[in-house]
């Protein structure tokens, strides 16, 4: 039977298998990082009636350049990020992967080369391959924080023309302050003109204020966000940057014509309107995020300090590592995830009672092995 490598497929994809965790059908699913809650009830009738506008239009092709849509983001963030923007410096794609992904084909490519510090969002690396972007592997502390001066001097020496850094951190939890990002920008600027994407896809969740402000005056620095968790829209596909104008007119080279649908963008301007309910679910989150820290901590897990929607937890260095932990969790109907961090796994915050469940699965789960 004919399989993939009896195509004449590139070589960096040969023998690779395709990103995606588990969607497995369990009680208890806490592995992908979404928001438990359901859409209220009110924006699922405005999404109805946009998408009913939308629709007596579908004959043509939508608007090329999501102007409205754009506009309305850039209200969002200038109301909640610290900065002022205008459409002018919002882009918006589906997916904040496919945001990305356009970052790669305008400023990666063949003979070029990303960096990113791991563990971290494994999609920066595959999405560098799909690409064709070199991918360079940096340096985190063993608290998995950013460790600022070996990533410099990785920089200085490999010269990357992208650097990721992800903060909140995926899958850490690990958020990133400013200091660090200036010198990991200077030090990208340093070696060549280089482009830094802070991938700020949990920003919602954070202690920490938004990232955005660092773009005034830097062309070389966009910040990555998505509708798919704090707006609790992650079957919607809407992601989106900020940056300079410039950042802007450059992902247009790159993006496909047509490539955000009128459904898409007429649900995305109706999520936009109840950004007030949703930003009060993700304050719930938030609370339910910081119980799960203090209980796992008070079973004696190692837990890295959150400011994003999931925690990461171990550390399990028993038979079977955090495997061994993650199969027992789902024997008992809890789906988290292993990301294939030594002795570390991550749950995403559900709701109160989905979170019990999860709690009282561990230490059912650490009775058992310390028996
Ligand atoms: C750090 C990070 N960035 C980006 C994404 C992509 O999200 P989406 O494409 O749904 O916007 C994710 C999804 O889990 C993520 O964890």
């Amino acid at each position: 039977m004919t399989g993939i490598d009896d195509l004449p497929i590139r070589d960096e994809l040969r023998g690779k298998s395709p990103y995606g965790a588990p969607q497995l059908d369990v009680p208890v699913r806490l592995n992908t990082n979404e928001n438990p809650h359901p859409l209220p009830e009110a924006l699922v009738a405005r999404i109805a009636e946009r998408v009913a506008e939308a629709a007596r239009e579908l004959n043509r092709y939508p608007d090329r350049d999501a102007v409205e849509l754009r506009g309305e983001l850039a209200r969002y963030l200038t109301r909640t990020a610290g900065h002022e923007v205008t459409a002018e410096n919002v882009w918006a794609a589906n997916g904040s992967n496919e945001v990305l992904q356009q970052l790669l084909q305008a400023f990666g490519g063949p003979g070029r080369t990303a960096i990113g510090f791991e563990p971290s969002y494994s999609m920066h690396a595959l999405i560098a391959r799909g690409t064709g972007t070199g991918w360079i592997s940096g340096p985190r502390n063993d608290d998995f924080t950013i460790d600022v001066e070996a990533a410099k001097a990785v920089i200085a020496e490999r010269r990357p023309h992208v650097v990721f850094v992800c903060s909140p951190n995926n899958p850490t939890g690990t958020a990133v302050d400013a200091e660090t990002v200036l010198a990991l920008y200077d030090a990208a600027q340093a070696a060549r003109p280089a482009m830094v994407i802070v991938d700020e896809a949990y920003g919602e969740f954070s202690h920490r204020p938004s990232l955005l402000p660092l773009i005034d005056g830097r062309p070389g620095l966009v910040v990555s966000r998505t509708m798919s968790k704090a707006f609790g829209a992650a079957g919607l596909r809407l992601g989106y940057l900020a940056a300079h104008p410039a950042v802007v007119d450059a992902v247009q080279l790159v993006r496909l014509p047509y490539h955000l649908s009128a459904v898409t963008q007429a649900t995305a301007l109706a999520a936009l309107e109840h950004t007030d309910t949703l930003l009060g679910y993700v304050r719930q989150l938030k609370d339910e995020r910081d119980r799960l820290v203090a209980e796992l901590r008070a079973m004696g897990c190692e837990v890295t300090d959150s400011d994003a929607n999931f925690v990461q937890f171990g550390n399990f260095d028993g038979p079977g590592g955090a495997h061994a932990v993650w199969q027992a969790l789902l024997e008992r109907g809890v789906l988290v995830r292993d990301n294939g961090v030594p002795g570390r796994l991550r749950v995403t915050a559900g709701t109160p009672a989905e979170n019990d469940a999860f709690l009282d699965a561990v230490r059912a789960v650490l009775k058992e092995n310390n028996r």
